[in-house]
């Protein structure tokens, strides 16, 4: 059972005069500012909002993607939320057709830190930490921020819900998202709430553990074994 107020938030959202939006070209200063915000300490956000902005640049209205922005009365992005329907095929067109972009844009963040790139040459072929799970098509949406002054108002179950829908109108009714297992309470319970399912913990080579969680489709007629039992 959802623990969230649609209503409550509906009407906060609607008090504030915020509107969620298909993410476009012209929202990606604005989704990358997000992206530094929420997920300072994660590799991308390492290489800076120059590389961010070319990323949400290239992201945006992508055929292999679902990205909605949430904007202010002034049309300032507040939150941003971003899902991938076939990471493999995205991150390979990303790579082919804008390499160049992405090199430029990685120079000044390897001059600080040569050490990264070996991690950099792994994020050339990085599609994300699919969990344990046979359920295909599997969408992925590795990130959901809102600007802390618009927290709490219903801004990220309102982009969650758009970016859902819109899964689902492209036929995937099945989709993962991974966060932080420490030190996160706040928004693992944010995910329960909203009716995700934890799956299981893993670990990435950098040694941070992390773990999944898995949105059905409740419309669709579900196996009861679809989603391997997993104690958090
Ligand atoms: C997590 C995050 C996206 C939530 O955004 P938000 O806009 O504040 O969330 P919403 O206002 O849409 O939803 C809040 C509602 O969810 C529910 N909720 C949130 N956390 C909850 C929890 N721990 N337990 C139960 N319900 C919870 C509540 O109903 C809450 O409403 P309330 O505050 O009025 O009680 C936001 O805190 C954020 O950007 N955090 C930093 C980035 C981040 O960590 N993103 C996730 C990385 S994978």
């Amino acid at each position: 059972m959802l623990k969230t107020h649609p209503e409550k938030h509906q009407q906060l959202l609607r008090s504030k005069g915020v509107r969620i939006v298909p993410m476009e070209r012209k929202h990606a200063a604005g989704a990358a500012e997000m992206h530094l915000l929420a997920f300072r300490g994660f590799f991308l956000a390492f290489l800076g909002k120059g590389f961010l902005r070319q990323f949400y640049r290239a992201a945006a209205g992508h055929k292999e993607t679902v990205g909605y922005v949430a904007l202010d009365d002034g049309d300032n992005v507040v939150g941003a939320c971003f899902g991938l329907i076939n990471a493999r095929r995205f991150y390979r067109e990303l790579l082919r057709k804008r390499w160049w972009a992405f090199a430029l844009h990685s120079i000044w963040p390897v001059l600080r830190r040569p050490a990264i790139i070996p991690r950099l040459l792994r994020a050339c072929k990085h599609e994300g930490y699919p969990p344990p799970f046979s359920v295909h098509p599997l969408g992925a949406l590795p990130s959901t921020a809102v600007r802390p002054g618009s927290q709490s108002t219903g801004v990220a179950i309102a982009l969650m819900r758009a970016a859902c829908q819109e899964f689902v109108r492209r036929g995937v009714h099945a989709v993962y998202l991974t966060t932080d297992a420490n030190s996160n309470d706040m928004v693992r319970g944010f995910y329960k709430a909203m009716g995700w399912k934890f799956i299981g913990y893993y670990t990435t080579p950098e040694s941070r553990r992390m773990c999944w969680y898995v949105w059905l489709d409740p419309a669709v007629k579900w196996a009861p074994d679809t989603i391997p039992s997993a104690k958090e």
